[in-house]
């Protein structure tokens, strides 16, 4: 029952290829690069590009579970792949933003939203993961605050509710392993709703140093998410967090719901990562 880890040097593919391996999991971890894969020792790397059908044999071979990161391009003949190699079951990993107004129409909402379409009338079960905002995202701050500058935001007072990536971890081995979540569309967040300015204060005690905010303009604000991506996806993202000024994002499934066990705060995630803030 060998389960494929696709984009397997991500960050949520690693955790979930570790857990997978150590409780005993035939697994094999699947890259575009596998060449710069450093899966645990015993665990198989394989090339996998989703617009290469070349690549799927290998990587699907013996395969009756995929834990797939959402790909469009090529997503159609991989799904006829998966289900010509006895697939039983893909757990995607997704995003909330498909469930927002306009996600057609929003580019990075709607890349997850076209591979859950292409998946939802394959013959395999299918396990949609939904995440809302992960914790690390406030490595986007770390440059910031690493050099002592104040942190330049259009919406300082949006309220999200960060989730951990290895709670989203912990739920997709539980869907990959157990019958309970397999088949489900889970709307995953953490379970404490924090603004901006309170996850900056939590980072700044957790560093022992003051951390300020810039107030700055929506437009001064798509400038300078535009430097790190496309402006399509910067003006979908200030338009989440103006959004979420006025109504928090509010908590959905956690690991408290779905594994009956206590979600991990955005305090851990910044406790495990310190460096990246005090770094220069
Ligand atoms: N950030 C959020 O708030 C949020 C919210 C909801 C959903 N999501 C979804 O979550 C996914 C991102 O998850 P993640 O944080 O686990 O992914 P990640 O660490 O950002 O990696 C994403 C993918 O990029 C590829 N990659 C290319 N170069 C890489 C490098 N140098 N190091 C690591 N990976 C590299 C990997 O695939 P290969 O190994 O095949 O190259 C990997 O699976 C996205 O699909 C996003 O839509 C994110």
């Amino acid at each position: 029952m060998t389960v494929l880890v696709t984009g397997a040097r991500g960050a949520i593919a690693r955790a979930v290829t570790d857990r997978l391996h150590a409780a005993g999991h035939p697994v094999r971890a699947a890259s575009a690069r596998p060449v710069e894969l450093t899966p645990p020792p015993g665990v198989e790397g394989v090339e996998l590009v989703l617009d290469r059908p070349e690549t799927f044999p290998a990587a699907l071979a013996g395969a009756r579970q995929v834990f797939l990161y959402p790909e469009p391009a090529g997503i159609a003949a991989f799904v006829e792949a998966a289900e010509a190699v006895g697939v039983e079951h893909v757990v995607l990993l997704s995003s909330a933003s498909v469930l927002e107004p306009g996600a057609e129409d929003d580019p990075p909402a709607s890349h997850s939203l076209r591979v859950e379409r292409a998946l939802a009338d394959a013959p395999f079960t299918v396990t949609l993961l939904r995440p809302d905002a992960f914790a690390g995202n406030a490595l986007g701050w770390a440059h910031f605050i690493a050099r002592g500058v104040p942190v330049p935001l259009a919406y300082p007072d949006a309220c999200i509710a960060p989730v951990h990536p290895a709670d989203i971890a912990d739920i997709a081995v539980r869907a990959l392993t157990g019958d309970r979540l397999a088949g489900r569309a889970l709307t995953l967040t953490g379970a404490q709703s924090l603004t901006f300015r309170e996850q900056l204060a939590i980072i700044a005690d957790t560093i022992g140093r003051p951390v300020a905010v810039a107030e700055i303009t929506r437009e001064e604000a798509e400038e300078q998410l535009a430097r790190h991506m496309p402006p399509a996806m910067a003006g979908s993202l200030l338009d989440l967090w103006a959004r979420a000024t006025v109504t928090p994002v509010p908590i959905a499934d956690t690991t408290a719901s779905l594994l009956a066990a206590e979600p991990r705060t955005f305090a851990e995630w910044v406790r495990e990562n310190p460096a990246a803030f005090t770094a220069r």
